[in-house]
């Protein structure tokens, strides 16, 4: 009897890990495609592509099959434009803030930044609105700044496509700012799209996925920038870019690591590839991470070494997940 009984407990635990996996069917989503994860703690943010919910809160790792998912955005239905609706991505900043990207799908409402906390909801939520002729439809992707800056400030980059510029969000002054990039002599970098950005302690990179160039900022200064004083419309800041060269082919999910070292999806190959900086972008300079990975939009790096690469679509249908686990 005693036996039997272990036999069965080995079983159960067994099937519980096979479940793990974002399986929205709970909440009656079956067709989708992960667009962007963002986690605290155990809770992970999917911004998803699926006919009418476009932000699910779901769990980390995977789903664990009992903990239900939970709907956050109301794509359909929502006259009073003040909801969450056609997420772009998100990202959660240090003192547990969500800040969600909204689009706009059909010219409704305008696209706007919602930020809210994710330990006290009570706490009334940040709506900034896009001004529309900034924007349209352009928007692509959210990057909160770890680092406050030196006035205490915390600051956000929100990357465009098709734009020669990125913008970056202060919440202090609730303002938005542009960082252009423009030759010294003012002639075009064209064509661009600076929609790819990374930012971690030390370092701020953005690439091009035209010409796949990569750009690093200097996080620093931007640090010390302060913003203009209220009432001021318009912000244009300058500060100096340094080209490093070009990327292995069209970059994907830019992931600085804790020692610096860039990490990006080649979605053509489906690879994924780590360079350390102060080295030549060259192939050689290139570690090759994973290969042959399909659909691969996103990596995330946990502690002690753990990283995972996120597919758009299921890895796997039978197991219905989107993560896997890779060596960095
Ligand atoms: C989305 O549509 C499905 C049916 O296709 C429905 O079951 C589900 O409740 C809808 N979700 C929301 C949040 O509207
Ligand atoms: C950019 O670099 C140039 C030349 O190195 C320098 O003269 C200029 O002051 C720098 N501009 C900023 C905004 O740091
Ligand atoms: C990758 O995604 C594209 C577009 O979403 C899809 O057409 C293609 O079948 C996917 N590839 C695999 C191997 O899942």
């Amino acid at each position: 009897m005693e036996c039997r009984r272990i036999v069965c407990a080995l079983l159960l635990s067994g099937l519980v890990c096979f479940g793990h996996s974002w399986d929205l069917r709970s909440v009656g989503i079956d067709q989708f495609r992960v667009r962007h994860v963002s986690l605290y703690h155990s809770r992970a943010f999917l911004t998803i592509e699926s006919h009418n919910v476009s932000l699910v809160e779901a769990t980390w790792p995977e789903n664990t099959g009992n903990q239900r998912p939970r709907v956050l955005s109301s794509d359909v239905d929502d006259r009073s434009c003040r909801g969450v609706r056609h997420v772009l991505g998100t990202d959660i900043d240090r003192l547990a803030r969500l800040w969600v990207l909204c689009g706009v799908r059909h010219s409704d409402c305008p696209p706007k930044l919602i930020i809210r906390s994710l330990l006290s909801p009570s706490t009334g939520e940040i709506h900034h609105r896009f001004r529309r002729t900034d924007s349209d439809q352009r928007l692509h992707a959210i990057a909160v700044d770890p680092v406050p800056a030196s006035d205490g400030d915390t600051r956000a980059f929100i990357t465009l496509v098709d734009e020669d510029y990125i913008l970056l969000y202060s919440l202090f002054k609730r303002t938005m700012g542009k960082l252009r990039f423009e030759k010294n002599d003012l002639t075009s970098l064209h064509p661009i799209s600076l929609s790819e950005v990374s930012v971690n302690n030390n370092r701020l990179y953005v690439a091009d996925t035209v010409s796949d160039r990569l750009f690093a900022l200097p996080i620093r200064n931007l640090r010390q920038l302060a913003f203009p004083e209220d009432g001021v419309q318009k912000i244009i800041m300058k500060t100096n870019v340094t080209y490093i060269g070009r990327l292995l082919g069209r970059p994907c999910g830019l992931k600085l690591d804790f020692r610096d070292n860039l990490l990006y999806v080649l979605q053509r190959d489906g690879a994924i590839v780590k360079w350390t900086p102060g080295r030549s972008l060259k192939a050689e300079n290139h570690r090759v991470i994973l290969q042959q990975g399909t659909n691969i939009t996103q990596i995330i790096l946990g502690i002690a070494g753990n990283a995972w690469a996120v597919s758009g679509e299921y890895v796997s249908l039978e197991t219905r997940r989107h993560c896997m686990k890779i060596n960095v």
